[in-house]
């Protein structure tokens, strides 16, 4: 029995977690070595606006015993970003050393890429994910004055950036593919070159994976210009942050992005998300596309050791996709979320009973 914290968030995040959920248990009724247990938790920019804070002050202790956690998006208008962000998404990443945020892109059946060779893109995107640009380092001074000023430190560390280079090399090798890593040593003098540096040590190890550098201009060029040739790209913070949203938007809507936040050790929960927010212009309509969420509980499955039953799920998705009257509107289609749930739902049940699983 795996416990799985579930936390829905604001806005869309309701309507695509109940979707990820439908779909869990519907693949959990197929597999004998599958069982499931939720623990659901408010935390949100409501209960900040009711309470004062995002999560309760042990939020982080009671997430602790659950296997995985499953999150829909959090952020709403009136809350600032920052305080949804710092106040439950980065306390969590960072507690649980989570520091492995890995974002696959692929051109999907019915999903018409807007960059062209999008539909052959099959990449994945691996972005550190606890240290980097986004750090605590800083200040303000002189506030309301002319002369006021912001400085932020980057933080980069050799644990922190070989670890990760090393997941990214290991996710290659068992890919049969090849690693592109990001950089910017020709603009950012410090951080940069050890980044860099540290990427050549490194890929000592991994004499066998094919591996490239490139900045983060022309590689963020290099996904318009030739998406399928990319295979995996490792990244820090900020700059994996924005790669993927374009890697995802470059292969067709945000609505199917998926993304694992992992601490490879495993000795903590990892927490599985779509990419997308939580989209307050479309919330309460019934909607938004729950394939981004779905596909991130197909994560998770993975992650706790059903891959098959992950790779299942995923090909309901894929067949529900494939199908113009059970996509939803960012797709072209007509279909609800719910409508588009209930469609993998019975793809699920279907591909059991026609591979005989
Ligand atoms: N991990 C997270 O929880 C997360 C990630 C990104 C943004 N946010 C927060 O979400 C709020 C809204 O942010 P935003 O508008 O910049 O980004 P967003 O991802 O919520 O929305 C961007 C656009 O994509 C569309 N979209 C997003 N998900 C979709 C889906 N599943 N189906 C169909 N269309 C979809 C939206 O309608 C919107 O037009 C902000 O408060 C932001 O901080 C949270």
């Amino acid at each position: 029995m795996h416990r799985i914290a579930v936390i829905p968030g604001d806005g869309i995040g309701h309507d695509v977690i109940a979707v990820a959920r439908s779909v869990l248990d519907a693949v959990a009724g197929a597999y004998d070595d599958l069982a499931l247990e939720y623990d659901e938790l408010d935390w949100s920019c409501q209960r900040y606006a009711e309470t004062g804070s995002m999560m309760p002050e042990d939020g982080i202790d009671t997430l602790r015993s659950f296997d995985a956690i499953l999150l829909g998006a959090v952020g709403w208008p009136g809350v600032p970003d920052h305080v949804s962000l710092w106040g439950l998404l980065i306390p969590i990443r960072r507690a649980f050393r989570q520091f492995a945020n890995v974002r696959p892109a692929r051109g999907m059946p019915g999903v018409a890429a807007p960059v062209r060779g999008a539909d052959d893109m099959d990449l994945v995107v691996v972005r550190e994910n606890v240290e980097g640009e986004y750090s605590e380092i800083g200040g303000r001074l002189n506030r309301g004055f002319s002369d006021e000023m912001a400085v932020q430190e980057a933080v980069f560390t050799r644990v922190g950036v070989d670890r990760i280079v090393r997941f990214a090399f290991d996710l290659a090798r068992e890919r049969g593919g090849h690693l592109t890593s990001a950089t910017k040593s020709n603009g950012i003098v410090h951080t940069m070159p050890f980044w860099d540096e540290r990427v050549r040590e490194v890929a000592e190890d991994y004499r066998d994976v094919e591996w490239n550098q490139l900045h983060i201009d022309a590689l963020a060029a290099r996904v318009v210009s030739d998406p399928a040739g990319l295979d995996v790209i490792v990244a820090s913070n900020l700059f994996g942050d924005i790669l993927s949203d374009l890697t995802a938007a470059s292969a067709g809507s945000l609505g199917v992005a998926p993304s694992a936040n992992l601490d490879p050790t495993c000795e903590h929960p990892s927490m599985f998300e779509p990419v997308h927010g939580s989209a307050p212009d479309i919330a309460g309509q019934g909607v938004a596309n729950p394939v981004a969420a779905v596909w991130s509980a197909a994560m998770m499955l993975d992650h706790l050791g059903h891959a098959e039953a992950s790779a299942h799920m995923m090909r309901a998705v894929e067949a529900s996709l494939a199908d113009p009257d059970t996509r939803t509107r960012d797709l072209g289609g007509t279909a609800s979320t719910e409508e588009a749930g209930a469609a993998i739902v019975g793809l699920v049940a279907d591909l059991a009973h026609s591979s005989g699983d």
